[in-house]
């Protein structure tokens, strides 16, 4: 899977760091393969973070991600780990962790509004893929 999901977060939107994130993949030498600005509704985003549904964060999560507009996207990359491409220009889950030169490192200052999510593996991509953009799957 020389593809994965990327979304920027409500967060990211409501702060105008849409383009700023987007330049960052693309700098990196990767392409967009689909994007859309989507009010994302309760019932996708409990699907989108299902694994974490018992922890005690997740009704923030949810409450947060279906706040406002994020931008989902897919990415595409020359090889089979474009998901671990993005993971680290997004920088750690933990804003006390997020490397400065990296999404989270250098433009959050808390780890509930971390700008950007991206599969945490080829499962995930494939999987999450198939949710958000079911006719690219
Ligand atoms: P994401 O899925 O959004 O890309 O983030 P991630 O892989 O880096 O982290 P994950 O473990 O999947 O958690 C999803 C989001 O939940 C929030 N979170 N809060 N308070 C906490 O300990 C905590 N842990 C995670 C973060 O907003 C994280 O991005
Ligand atoms: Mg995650």
């Amino acid at each position: 899977m020389n593809r994965t999901f990327v979304m920027c977060k409500p967060d990211a939107v409501e702060r105008g760091l849409s383009g700023r994130i987007i330049a960052r993949i693309e700098e990196k030498g990767l392409r967009l393969v689909a994007a859309e600005l989507r009010q994302v509704d309760r019932d996708l985003a409990e699907r989108h973070y299902a694994e974490l549904s018992d922890k005690p964060f997740f009704g923030e999560l949810i409450e947060f991600i279906t706040r406002s507009p994020v931008l989902a996207m897919v990415v595409e990359g020359p090889a089979d780990n474009t998901w671990r491409l993005v993971r680290t220009l997004m920088g750690a889950t933990s804003v006390d962790d997020a490397a400065p030169g990296s999404i989270r490192g250098d433009l959050a200052t808390t780890t509930g509004e971390n700008l950007v999510h991206g599969s945490d593996g080829p499962e995930s991509a494939a999987a999450e893929i198939a949710l958000w953009f079911p006719g690219l799957a």
